[in-house]
């Protein structure tokens, strides 16, 4: 959600704070501002609308002048974006300043009390309380005044906060919402994410829940939520900064789809071992994981629809029976399940608020909880009972690519690890299997070099109004996720259906010239759905179909085909999914959308 910067040094803060805040643009970009000590008071500059309008508002931090300081870019919760609701927010006296990253869930309480107390407010935000709780508790000592808000408040927060009467330190402080602190030789840094101080520091340190930090220009110390000093061993960040940077290609999401050869290889190479899986990470026997009766895949977005596959291809393999659920839903649901229950959940970000407290739900009724996440020392990492990391790299587009190949690729191992267990497979299948996945890299390369097939066609819809994907089985997986991909970044109206389904209502959508996009890879459904795009065919539809290239129907049965390369069944979605993507980045960029930053959206979803 919003991004987070800090930094106390020998340098100027404000030039370091706008670099860092551009490299977690993509975590909101509502408004942005900052606030800088300046030897005497708290400066301080916002702007709504993108970093760019912060940073020529202060020439590029140079009228700021200030070695402490710390600055955000918001997505908005409470209150629309503009100047006032923007962060950082002050106290009345303008002697505390606090950026907020999360949502204080008990504000409208607390805003009452302080009302009454006297004091004024003059944002719509959740945080403004933050600064007027700081003043109330503040007698002289940060660290008791923030312990003592801690306590109050209730909600998700990653925090910085600075205090004019103690120029030589910032504090950083976290309850389930990204934060980390880092040190160099030249000073000390809060960030939401690691690649914002990367350029300055590889050494960093993962703050955890309820935990504050007292940052000086040359030291760290650790607190707990009582005051106790805590002792924590810094973490040394191993990843190329470039990893983070677009290497010439024009956004962010089309890298991104060129890195998903990487990002497979990358995560089944260390664990495919000649025809066997090894996922050291499950610490679970086979036996253990033959006594697993019901598995749960819990997730958000995209992540969810990498769990719908999941289900079809574990079912189809380790014959488990699985339920798919979206995070938000689960939590709330009183899921029946027990200890022979395993829940998976997956997410790139390993920050995804429903997530995390699905798998806290999880845990807390006895479920073995498996996370499949990006971010190395995330919460749902380490919250995690086991954590199979994807090895994608850090992720910047706003739309998933490369994260949920990986993660197709994670379930794909884990299914076929659960049907060895299971014995539902011979070894002989398993090595066929495991021979696919090994493929997949070279036969996505080879789809990537149809983009500019693909970014003619989809030029012809730029101006299209609804678009519908359909398939069935893995294929309806895969629609879910070709049509969010399409409708996230572009704004175009589309929506995906169970090909059999969308004559009980949705046809009648369909009109003349209406592309539907026909997604169908499972050779003993390619006849069901012909019969589909025969019926929308019928209501004036122009369909796209995305198939296998032995299935020689669907060039009669449709009006454009897109094939792809032969694997098996179970692992079509990780082939299919390419052209989708690319079929969305090209409507977004003929639409001229911001493909990295689409509207409304944020690429970590932190609050509930
Ligand atoms: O970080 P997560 O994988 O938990 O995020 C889940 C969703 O918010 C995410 O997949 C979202 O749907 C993306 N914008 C899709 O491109």
């Amino acid at each position: 959600m919003c991004g987070i910067v800090g930094y106390i040094g020998s340098r100027q803060a404000a030039p370091i704070i706008l670099d860092g805040l551009a490299r977690l643009e993509y975590r909101g970009y509502d408004s942005a501002g900052m606030a800088i000590f300046d030897g005497e008071h708290i400066r301080m500059k916002k702007a709504v609308g993108r970093l760019k309008v912060l940073e020529n508002l202060t020439h590029g931090g140079e009228t700021m002048k200030g070695c402490m300081g710390i600055g955000h870019t918001r997505w908005a919760t409470h209150g629309a974006p503009s100047d006032i609701n923007s962060h950082p927010h002050l106290n009345t006296s303008e002697t505390i300043a606090v950026v907020h990253n999360g949502i204080i869930e008990n504000y409208i309480p607390l805003k009452k009390k302080l009302t009454d107390k006297g004091y004024t407010f003059a944002s719509e935000t959740d945080t403004e309380v933050l600064a007027h709780l700081l003043d109330y508790y503040y007698k002289g000592n940060p660290l008791e005044a923030i312990t003592k808000v801690l306590h109050r408040v209730e909600g998700s927060y990653a925090l910085g906060i600075l205090f004019a009467e103690h120029p030589d330190e910032i504090y950083a402080v976290r309850k389930d919402s990204p934060l980390i602190v880092g040190s160099s030789d030249d000073g000390c840094f809060i960030a939401s994410d690691v690649p914002a101080i990367l350029k300055y520091t590889r050494t960093v340190y993962y703050v955890d829940n309820q935990e504050v930090v007292k940052l000086g220009k040359d030291s760290l110390q650790f607190f707990s939520v009582d005051q106790e000093e805590i002792t924590k061993e810094p973490v040394t960040i191993d990843w190329d900064a470039n990893a983070a940077e677009k290497a010439g290609y024009e956004h962010f999401m089309l890298k991104e789809i060129y890195e998903q050869p990487k990002a497979i290889n990358d995560t089944i190479s260390p664990r495919l071992q000649g025809d066997n899986v090894v996922i050291d990470e499950l610490h679970m026997t086979d036996g253990e994981l033959a006594a697993v009766k019901r598995l749960y895949i819990v997730a958000c977005g995209s992540a969810y629809h990498v769990g719908v596959t999941g289900k079809y291809v574990i079912e189809t393999l380790a014959r488990i029976p699985v339920e798919v659920d979206v995070a938000s839903e689960f939590r709330y649901r009183d899921p029946i399940m027990d200890e022979n229950s395993m829940v998976i959940v997956i997410s790139q970000s390993g920050e995804t608020a429903d997530t995390l407290a699905a798998l806290r739900e999880s845990r807390s009724r006895g479920a073995k909880v498996l996370g499949i996440v990006n971010v190395v020392g995330s919460s749902i990492a380490r919250e995690a009972d086991a954590c199979l990391y994807t090895w994608a790299g850090p992720e910047i587009a706003v739309a998933t690519t490369k994260a949920y190949s990986a993660q197709l690729a994670a379930l794909y191992m884990l299914a076929i690890k659960l049907a060895l267990a299971n014995e539902t497979i011979d070894s002989a299948r398993a090595a066929g299997l495991i021979k696919d996945l090994r493929t997949l890299p070279d036969q996505i390369e080879l789809l990537l070099g149809q983009k500019e097939k693909i970014q003619r066609f989809a030029n012809r819809y730029v101006g299209a109004k609804d678009i519908f994907f359909i398939g069935r089985g893995i294929d309806y997986a895969i629609s879910l996720e070709g049509s969010l991909k399409l409708k996230e970044i572009s704004y175009v109206h589309s929506e995906a259906y169970a090909a059999g389904e969308l004559k009980h209502g949705t046809i009648s959508l369909i009109e003349d010239g209406t592309l539907v996009v026909a997604v169908s890879t499972q050779p003993k459904l390619y006849q069901k759905t012909i019969s589909n795009i025969v019926e929308v065919k019928a209501r004036g539809a122009f369909v796209m179909a995305v198939t296998n290239e032995e299935n020689k129907a669907m060039e009669k049965a449709s009006d454009y085909c897109v094939y792809l390369p032969e694997t098996d069944p179970c692992f079509a979605n990780s082939l299919a999914i390419i052209p989708l993507q690319l079929f969305g980045y090209y409507v977004a960029v003929g639409k001229g959308c911001d493909v990295d930053k689409p509207r409304n959206l944020a690429k970590s979803v932190t609050v509930e």
